[in-house]
């Protein structure tokens, strides 16, 4: 049984708290069966992300990209929400102010209900036009379109790849967001790429009440105002209701 170790003083500022941000990464989609990137089995493990998750790759050899691609998306649609998920879109119906970032392409936390959400490094489930930029819904049960269905160009997995940039106005709205939380909760990243863990800082730097979730301690650990050592399946739902009980 999970016992929190907060004051009650705690436990009112985040039941207070009108304005929310989850930032997440990919250990919450571990209980769900996804592989992370860098833990044991991590994808990278079996792959160099260069030789992959890059424009030269895709330009190099396209059909390797989407065959990887191809496999991971099968993994996230065979795969389920799982608690950690669900109960982040139950967070958003209690309270309106909620916002999710993620690090993760999977689409669970859409599938979980999850609506104020911004997919910083993409989603798995979408194609991208190379020509005109228009999105377009990768159906897993069908044969993927390999070309656009508004200019008939050829198409990339809209994932945000090593050495590309953000899109800076979704970075823009992650920033705005997080600047101006009473509360942000930072539930399975490692914190190695810069930017979320950028986000994360900033957000306890404006005084934010930070609470991190994690199996593991990471660099962000130390800034936390609580770094809750445990699965995110286990410990959110636990979580929601000590605040809200
Ligand atoms: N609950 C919570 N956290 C977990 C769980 C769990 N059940 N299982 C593992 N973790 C933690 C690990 O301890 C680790 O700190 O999840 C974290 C996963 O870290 P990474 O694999 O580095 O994933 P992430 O932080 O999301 O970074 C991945 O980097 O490669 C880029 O763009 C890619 O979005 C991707 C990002």
């Amino acid at each position: 049984m999970y016992s929190f170790p907060f004051s009650a003083n705690d436990l009112s500022r985040m039941k207070q708290a009108k304005k929310i941000t989850a930032i997440t990464g990919a250990g919450i989609s571990s209980e769900s069966g996804i592989p992370t990137f860098r833990g044991e089995g991590g994808l990278w493990k079996n792959y160099r992300a260069e030789d992959l998750a890059t424009p030269q790759a895709f330009a190099k050899d396209p059909d390797l990209v989407w065959e990887w691609y191809d496999w991971r998306r099968k993994i996230c649609a065979e795969a389920q929400p799982n608690q950690g998920h669900i109960t982040l879109a139950k967070w958003e119906t209690i309270v309106p102010g909620f916002t999710l970032i993620t690090q993760n392409v999977d689409g669970l936390h859409p599938r979980a209900g999850s609506k104020n959400l911004l997919q910083i490094h993409g989603n798995i489930f979408k194609a991208r036009c190379l020509n005109c930029g228009n999105l377009s819904e990768i159906d897993p049960e069908k044969p993927r379109e390999v070309s656009c269905s508004l200019c008939f160009s050829k198409l990339r997995p809209h994932i945000l790849w090593f050495g590309e940039s953000y899109d800076q106005d979704l970075i823009a709205s992650c920033f705005e967001t997080i600047s101006s939380s009473d509360l942000i909760l930072i539930v399975g990243t490692s914190a190695n790429v810069s930017v979320p863990a950028d986000m994360a800082k900033e957000g306890i730097r404006k005084g934010a009440f930070s609470i991190e979730i994690n199996p593991e301690r990471t660099s962000l650990s130390e800034l936390v105002d609580y770094s809750l050592q445990g699965k995110s399946g286990e410990i959110l739902p636990k979580l929601l209701d000590e605040i809200y009980k």
